[in-house]
């Protein structure tokens, strides 16, 4: 069965005198806890730092972008490669506000998570529709096209080392959640989807993730969902009690 993830982004949040305060907070209060990935993914500078607090823990980490050319003249950015050594695992890829503010299209996001792969990073995929979208009735057709192009030419194989995130922009940091209900509408269309383009078997090992003012409030409401397996979490993931009631609130 498909085993439960909690990541924190953590966006453009905490110093690292903060990040080491809050990290050994989850440690302290997450120690033992097994059944459930547990991922923080906090902002580059901090990373290095983040690694060695993490040696030995439970929670992995992860970064919240990459570039994808293996190296070379791009000032500001930072490599697949360079991410795998500072010890992370994971990458979230396509995110809506690197969508939203950095102009990424899902062209981008099919070239950063092969890079991701091509390190053996597992990238966290992101996809989800805008308030004018849903209200146009256009949910399905944005998540397919999201789909198609960002998943474009990825293998059976490779699509079982990736996880997807289902953000509806319209919930991102607004305090509006999805139910559950439409969280596991939609869901279900990236799964049937899977079916469609891998198989059934494939499809159903994917792990997808709900993101959009999660909390800890109704982690347990969007976890009873059939196909949700997780939660990519913000806001929420920036206090140490929060994050931790929404981890164990997830089994
Ligand atoms: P939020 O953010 O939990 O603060 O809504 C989720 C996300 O952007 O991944």
């Amino acid at each position: 069965m498909r085993k439960p993830l909690i990541a924190g982004n953590w966006k453009m949040h905490n110093n690292l005198a903060e990040t080491i305060e809050l990290l050994n907070g989850l440690k302290r209060e997450l120690l033992d806890f097994d059944g459930v990935d547990i991922l923080a993914c906090p902002t580059y500078t901090v990373l290095s730092d983040a690694k060695d607090i993490l040696l030995d823990s439970n929670i992995k980490l992860g970064a919240q972008d990459l570039y994808w050319e293996e190296k070379g003249a791009f000032t500001g950015e930072i490599s697949a490669a360079m991410i795998k050594d500072v010890g992370c695992e994971f990458v979230i890829i396509g995110h809506s506000e690197r969508r939203k503010y950095f102009q990424e299209t899902n062209d981008s996001v099919n070239k950063k998570l092969n890079a991701a792969l091509t390190q053996e990073l597992t990238p966290i995929v992101c996809v989800g529709e805008t308030l004018a979208e849903r209200e146009e009735d256009k949910t399905t057709e944005v998540i397919k096209d999201q789909l198609a192009q960002g998943l474009k030419d990825v293998t059976a194989e490779n699509i079982l080392k990736l996880v997807i995130a289902y953000e509806p922009v319209w919930a991102i940091g607004t305090g509006k959640t999805a139910t559950p209900q439409q969280a596991q509408q939609i869901h279900k269309f990236i799964r049937d989807w899977l079916k469609d383009t891998y198989d059934f078997d494939t499809a159903e090992q994917v792990r997808i993730l709900y993101g959009g003012s999660v909390k800890p409030s109704n982690i347990k409401d969007l976890m009873k969902e059939p196909d949700v397996d997780g939660g990519l979490v913000g806001g929420a993931s920036l206090e140490v009690v929060s994050f931790s009631e929404i981890v164990k609130g997830s089994i």
